[in-house]
């Protein structure tokens, strides 16, 4: 039996944060050899929102590079910018008639976003999880990892999925691969710095509430210096009354790679003075080797551009199949 597929991707909406790290990126790269992988910069999402033409190119290279300084290895995984590969925008407009338009209404994300932009929502926000639905429905997923918060969008692809399978396979066939959700409790929700109580986002007004991966030691360091604590005497993990604490000590955790017993006896008996800079330390290690390797990438244009190269062509010979497979089910022609 060939390897399980996995496919998933990252806005080039700013810069990557913790979150995305740790949410996403790093459990890809610690997969990776066990399955056959698709990780796309997925730049149609980021016009959703108001965007500025005049950085979306090299957002969206900085992404790629940042997925290879991250540690994406060519040899298990394609990684490729989901605008280059003209299959994504065809199978969102095919899924978008079969898909209730009150399911789209349901989204949470959507909803949130919505909020936030008053006036001004266009079609494209609401239709979000549909293109989100063939990305994934494209490669034939087998495996998407996500953050938590994507759980609800990779629920409506299954449901998608399953709704054009009933409607236009013949004898229960499965034209579109049915999605399992990747979602990893450890780092799966990493909190602002600001409100402990609110995710980490690329949204968030203020730069103090995030550590972006390409952040500089002394940016680090202030914005450790700068973020929300309490004054409990004494430091804890999973104590939900507290969860600046338990977001602080679980980000040790995790970048240091001791476990939560380890912390706690660590920490336990420390107050914030000592404990911050022992965060803001671990951090700036644990970034370093990501930012040296980014830089590298960077500096080597004619490799990013080969290997956005490699892997359009691989990802759109597959992409295209599964394109066929839904326009022959809706009964269109083939051109000669
Ligand atoms: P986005 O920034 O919305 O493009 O998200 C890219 C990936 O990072 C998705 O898989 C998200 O689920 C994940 N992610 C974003 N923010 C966080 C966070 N605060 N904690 C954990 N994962 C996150
Ligand atoms: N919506 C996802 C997010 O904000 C990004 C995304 C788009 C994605 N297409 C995808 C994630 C396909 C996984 C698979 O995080």
């Amino acid at each position: 039996m060939g390897k399980q597929r996995v496919l998933s991707g990252v806005q080039p909406t700013g810069n990557l944060h913790l979150g995305n790290y740790l949410g996403a990126i790093r459990n890809w790269v610690e997969g990776q050899s066990q399955y056959d992988n698709f990780f796309c910069v997925v730049d149609l999402h980021a016009i959703t929102v108001p965007h500025n033409p005049a950085t979306l190119a090299t957002d969206t290279y900085t992404i790629a590079a940042l997925y290879l300084a991250c540690g994406i290895d060519l040899e298990h995984s394609t990684i490729f910018v989901q605008s280059h590969i003209s299959a994504h925008s065809e199978l969102t407009w095919l899924l978008n008639c079969i898909t209730p338009i009150n399911w789209l209404q349901d989204m949470i994300q959507f909803k949130e976003k919505a909020i936030k932009q008053g006036e001004n929502v266009s079609t494209g926000l609401l239709d979000y999880p549909v293109l989100m639905a063939a990305d994934i429905l494209l490669y034939d997923a087998d495996q998407v990892p996500v953050g938590e918060d994507q759980k609800q969008h990779l629920e409506l692809t299954r449901d998608i999925a399953a709704r054009f399978n009933h409607m236009f396979g013949q004898d229960e066939e499965e034209i579109l691969k049915i999605p399992e959700p990747m979602i990893r409790t450890e780092g799966a929700r990493i909190m602002s710095l600001t409100d402990g109580t609110r995710k980490m986002s690329k949204s968030d007004p203020s730069e103090l509430s995030r550590i972006n991966l390409l952040d500089p030691p002394e940016a680090i360091t202030k914005k450790i210096k700068r973020c929300k604590t309490d004054s409990v005497r004494g430091l804890e993990l999973g104590n939900p009354e507290r969860p600046e604490c338990n977001n602080l000590l679980m980000l040790y955790g995790i970048l240091s790679g001791k476990t939560k017993d380890e912390v706690t006896a660590e920490c336990q008996d420390m107050g914030w003075g000592k404990f911050k800079p022992l965060l803001t330390e671990t951090t700036i290690e644990a970034l370093k080797p990501i930012q040296e390797q980014y830089k590298a990438v960077m500096d080597d244009r004619t490799y990013l551009d080969s290997v956005l190269k490699d892997g359009r062509e691989k990802a759109e010979a597959v992409a295209n199949a599964t394109l066929k497979r839904v326009k022959t089910a809706l009964g269109y022609s083939t051109p000669l």
